[in-house]
């Protein structure tokens, strides 16, 4: 069965705790949290003060997405705040060097790592880390916003990611307009994770929302 992660930037933030007791009631498997700095992505969320708050009252597997100009410099925060996984864009990294430094800086503090790609960055761009990685999120939205169309290049990219695997221990994630009709669609191509922000938050029955994903 696949995992759930609700992405909490479509949360209510006033009602914050309210609204993550009650996706973990609704069989939400991880939390997926959405870190953007107005500079990698053009909008502002949250950093890991937030998370930290959030690790305090929930015990699900928090599941960081930082699109992030500059990764490194705040990875340990994230790190502090109980991150279980960080994923980082690959196209937010100058070179394989700095590339390598984060992936081993994040597994030797024990937290699991991943790579991200946008919707134009083809999976050949992480082929080489794949050795090393507990996660890839591929991107079928244009990073920034919550509510956008899923974009369909990321099946193939699911299909490559599967094709892939072979005795690699990465799960394949996917993030960007999940609903019930192209979560089946990923399910179909091979994903572990489904990422779905305003399909779950907005949804008048969460629970069922989940279930139709799962
Ligand atoms: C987009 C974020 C997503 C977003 C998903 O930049 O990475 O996690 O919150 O939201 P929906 O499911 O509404 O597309
Ligand atoms: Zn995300």
């Amino acid at each position: 069965m696949v995992k759930v992660a609700p992405s909490v930037l479509s949360a209510n933030f006033a009602e914050l705790k309210k609204d993550l007791d009650s996706i973990k009631e609704c069989g939400a498997n991880w939390i997926h949290y959405d870190v953007m700095d107005g500079h990698f992505v053009p909008n502002i969320s949250f950093g890991y003060s937030i998370l930290n708050d959030i690790s305090k009252v929930s015990d699900l597997y928090l599941d960081v997405h930082l699109m992030i100009t500059n990764p490194m410099k705040y990875v340990d925060e994230f790190i502090k705040a109980h991150a279980s996984s960080i994923t980082a864009h690959i196209e937010a990294f100058e070179n394989e060097e700095s590339v390598r430094e984060f992936i081993h800086h994040v597994k030797a503090q024990h937290v699991q790592v991943g790579l991200s790609v946008k919707p134009a960055t083809p999976i050949e761009a992480i082929e080489k880390y794949l050795d090393e990685l507990d996660l890839v999120l591929v991107m079928s939205v244009e990073p920034g916003f919550g509510g956008q169309k899923f974009q369909e290049q990321a099946i193939e990219k699911i299909q490559q990611l599967k094709q892939l695997h072979q005795n690699r221990s990465y799960l394949i994630e996917v993030d960007g307009g999940i609903n019930a009709e192209t979560g089946k669609l990923c399910k179909d191509a091979g994903v572990d994770v489904l990422v779905a922000g305003s399909y779950v938050f907005q949804a008048p029955d969460r629970k069922e929302a989940i279930n139709q994903l799962k």
